[in-house]
């Protein structure tokens, strides 16, 4: 494992490539200004932002009383998920007109109505119709439409029928996650970032976090919201700067800190996740005490440390996990939360490791650690934690009892 992840990265790219459902290189992504297109005439029906505007020619364009009708006027049995900028609902459209279709027919869609909360959910459902409409990847959320009418935003995806890795991970309910299940879900997650981050015009996604990888019927996961998502840097630049945007506890330290953005932040991101796969705890936990409440300070000293990894296993996998799987994921986990960006490594390369573990001949087996069950599976640190979070826009999400929604603080200038 450890020597993937000094492979050069023109073999990552080579991989990349091979895989022909990979193919699809995102062409730049332009967003050209009114006066460029004919179709900014009409501002009523056109997304657009300040000379920003839509560029996705073949998606949908819905009108609200198609979305009404689809998911029977917004009814609260069709509620799926809320998140911080309004309520997704499961629809029932047409396959070929895309009109409306009667319940239980049809192609089952998901539709986010924004809430009207103005500019940033604009901003965030304008970048979500322009890098989705253009980026197409098997571990991409699809997009099929948008609707902008009035002050209704909306956005129809393909409907993901395991909703989001986080309901898995930590609501009572679904049945718990396996380890094997895990490996699968974390490389699905890792072959979209690295698409992101090894494209043409490397797209920075900026939001990586449980809820927004999203799980079809075969646990086969996608990445879904990119209201955040940010060109990288061109030229001989390394990062590009802005203001802070993201998820309290997922967020890198050098981006909070500097708002320098680089695809390493989106790592950083990542080993948040394989944390949570790991621990089954949130990123952020304020129901639990002290240093506990950070999963990423609680959980760093023991990630090396082969003889008490077990202690921030998920007690959910009840020991069934080969220990050599879970080491290597541990050790993947902890070379991507490095707090040095640079030395981090690149998603191809993490995604490389993990697919090797795939591969183990061990990995599906269950790995039942007697000793391990006997122990108590979670020890509480009594190690000291001083940390200082710049006030920013990061999206808060308050406790692991509380609502999905968070607050959101701000808007970012340099879009
Ligand atoms: N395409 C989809 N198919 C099925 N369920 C979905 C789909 N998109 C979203 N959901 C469900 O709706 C929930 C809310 O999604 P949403 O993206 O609005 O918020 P979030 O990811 O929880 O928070 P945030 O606003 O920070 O992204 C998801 O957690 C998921 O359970
Ligand atoms: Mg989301």
């Amino acid at each position: 494992m450890g020597n993937c992840l000094k492979s050069p990265s023109s073999v990552c790219k080579a991989r990349v490539s091979q895989n022909p459902t990979t193919s699809t290189t995102p062409s730049a992504i332009i967003v050209p200004s009114c006066s460029e297109r004919n179709s900014c005439e009409d501002s009523h029906r056109s997304p657009q932002l300040d000379g920003l505007m839509l560029q996705s020619p073949y998606l949908k364009d819905f009108s609200f009383n198609e979305l009404k009708n689809a998911t029977r006027n917004f009814r609260s049995d069709s509620l799926i998920g809320e998140g911080g900028f309004g309520y997704v609902f499961k629809g029932w459209i047409d396959a070929q007109s895309f009109a409306a279709a009667k319940p239980g027919s049809g192609l089952v869609v998901a539709v986010k109505k924004l809430k009207p909360e103005g500019f940033q959910g604009h901003r965030e459902w304008l970048a979500e119709v322009n890098y989705l409409g253009q980026l197409h990847h098997p571990n991409l959320v699809k997009l099929i439409g948008y609707c902008s009418e009035g002050d209704n935003r909306l956005l129809v995806y393909e409907f993901m029928p395991k909703g989001s890795l986080e309901n898995h991970l930590f609501r009572r309910g679904p049945q718990p996650l396996s380890w094997p299940t895990r490996v699968k879900v974390a490389i699905g997650a890792a072959k979209g970032l690295s698409f992101l981050h090894d494209s043409e015009s490397q797209v920075i996604y900026r939001d990586v976090k449980a809820s927004n990888i999203l799980l079809d019927s075969d646990f086969h996961a996608k990445l879904s919201d990119f209201g955040l998502a940010k060109a990288g840097p061109t030229g001989d630049k390394t990062h590009v700067s802005t203001q802070v945007m993201g998820t309290q506890g997922y967020a890198a330290p050098e981006y909070i800190a500097t708002g320098r953005l680089s695809v390493k932040a989106d790592v950083y991101s990542f080993g948040v996740v394989l944390l949570e796969l790991l621990s089954g705890r949130r990123a952020v936990d304020k129901t639990k005490p002290g240093v506990e409440q950070n999963l990423v300070e609680w959980a760093k000293p023991y990630l090396l440390d082969k003889r008490r990894l077990f202690r921030i296993m998920d007690s959910k996998l009840e020991g069934q996990y080969p220990k050599k799987s879970a080491q290597v994921v541990a050790s993947l986990a902890l070379q991507c939360l490095g707090s040095e960006a640079k030395l981090r490594p690149r998603m191809c390369e993490v995604l490389q490791a993990l697919e090797q573990l795939q591969d183990m001949k061990n990995a599906a087996k269950p790995y039942l650690l007697e000793q391990e069950k006997a122990l108590s599976p979670v020890r509480r640190s009594t190690m000291r934690q001083h940390h200082h979070h710049r006030r920013s826009p990061l999206h808060r999400r308050p406790t692991a009892s509380s609502s999905p929604s968070y607050q959101h603080l701000g808007a970012e200038r340099s879009f």
